[in-house]
């Protein structure tokens, strides 16, 4: 596999709100032109053509942009850095962030291969300094999977983009229309996962943005992620102390006016004893969402059985009860 293809979610690849004449990568007008401007001849059979641009100049475009990302990577790289490009994260910045625009991304590995999002674990260092770099989980969504599809008229109903194209591209099902679903997903995580870290919420810093990539503090030791909640049998002290820590952080979500939404102890991972919220997409607004009763119901019953399953005891794990204070919580924030 070509190196440059190793990353198929450039930042380039996002669309920006503000162009009405935008093709499918963002990008608009000048080539258009140019590719009208070139002659044909009669004879010659008209090139197939979606949107804007033909496909030949469609690709021809996409393998410049690939190509003048990862020219001249040093230092066995995979691409230059695009923390230039993309959205960035709450300021100020963690020192041990890496903002440095001469930094270079080196893909380490997979961590996880999922049905909606791929995440791997990315280095980004400044090549010949030792001491500037950082580790990065790169959660990049997919747009070909359809339990997105379903998923996203449920939590999407009410953010609804303003504009018919972009409507009709994701009622259609084009690519572009699959595309641009991946990417309110990404913008949902990153936002939410933005304002829950301004809250101080244990979840990971949220980087960066571009596309459909997110680029988050990378939760683990040494390149190994730390554990998923459900991969561990805590003794009872530690077990107690977890759910402590959960009734902790789902209070700053609901002091939000959040709910996870998809909560599980799947979606909550353990580093060094602390309990870290991950997955945060389809994070629900409790209140004015129609559902939002619901789903921090449901949120609250998945994880109090995870937790009574593991032994601690059903009055201390009481879902009744933290729903109805994580509900006056909400309400009152
Ligand atoms: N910031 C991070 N640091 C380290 N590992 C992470 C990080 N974020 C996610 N992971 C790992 O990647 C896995 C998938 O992440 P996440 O749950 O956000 O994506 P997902 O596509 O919803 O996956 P799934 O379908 O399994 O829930 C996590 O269970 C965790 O092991
Ligand atoms: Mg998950």
């Amino acid at each position: 596999m070509r190196k440059h293809q190793r990353f198929s979610h450039r930042a380039s690849d996002h669309f920006t709100e503000e162009h009405d004449d935008y093709d499918d990568y963002g990008h608009a007008d000048d080539l258009g032109k140019r590719a009208k401007r070139r002659t044909r001849d009669d004879d010659e059979p008209a090139p197939a053509r979606r949107g804007r641009l033909t496909e030949d100049a469609r690709e021809r475009l996409a393998q410049a942009r690939d190509d003048a990302e990862t020219a001249d990577v040093p230092d066995g790289g995979d691409r230059w850095s695009n923390w230039d490009a993309a959205d960035h994260g709450p300021q100020p910045w963690p020192e041990w962030l890496v903002t440095d625009l001469s930094a270079v991304d080196r893909e380490l590995g997979i961590v996880k291969t999922g049905k909606e999002a791929d995440v791997f674990l990315l280095e980004r260092a400044v090549p010949g300094d030792d001491n500037r770099s950082c580790l990065l989980a790169a959660k990049r969504y997919r747009s070909n999977d359809h339990r997105m599809f379903h998923r996203d008229a449920g939590y999407l109903e009410g953010r609804r983009m303003r504009r018919s194209r972009e409507n009709r591209a994701i009622e259609n099902r084009t690519a572009f229309g699959r595309n641009l679903i991946a990417e309110q997903w990404a913008v949902a995580e990153f936002a939410a996962l933005s304002r829950l870290w301004q809250l101080g919420a244990p979840v990971p810093y949220p980087v960066q943005r571009a596309g459909t990539e997110l680029l988050l503090e990378f939760v683990g030791t040494d390149g190994a992620s730390a554990p998923r909640l459900a991969q561990l049998r805590p003794e009872p002290d530690e077990l107690l102390d977890l759910w402590r820590q959960l009734v902790d952080a789902l209070s700053v979500l609901a002091s939000a006016g959040l709910a996870h939404g998809d909560l599980s102890a799947f979606n909550l991972m353990v580093h060094d004893g602390r309990l870290v919220v991950i997955d945060l997409p389809q994070v629900v607004d409790v209140v004015a969402n129609p559902r939002g009763e619901e789903f921090l119901e449901r949120d609250v019953r998945n994880i109090a059985g995870w937790f009574t399953g593991r032994g601690l005891p059903p009055d201390v794990a009481d879902p009744d009860e933290l729903t109805a204070m994580l509900l006056e919580v909400a309400r009152l924030g």
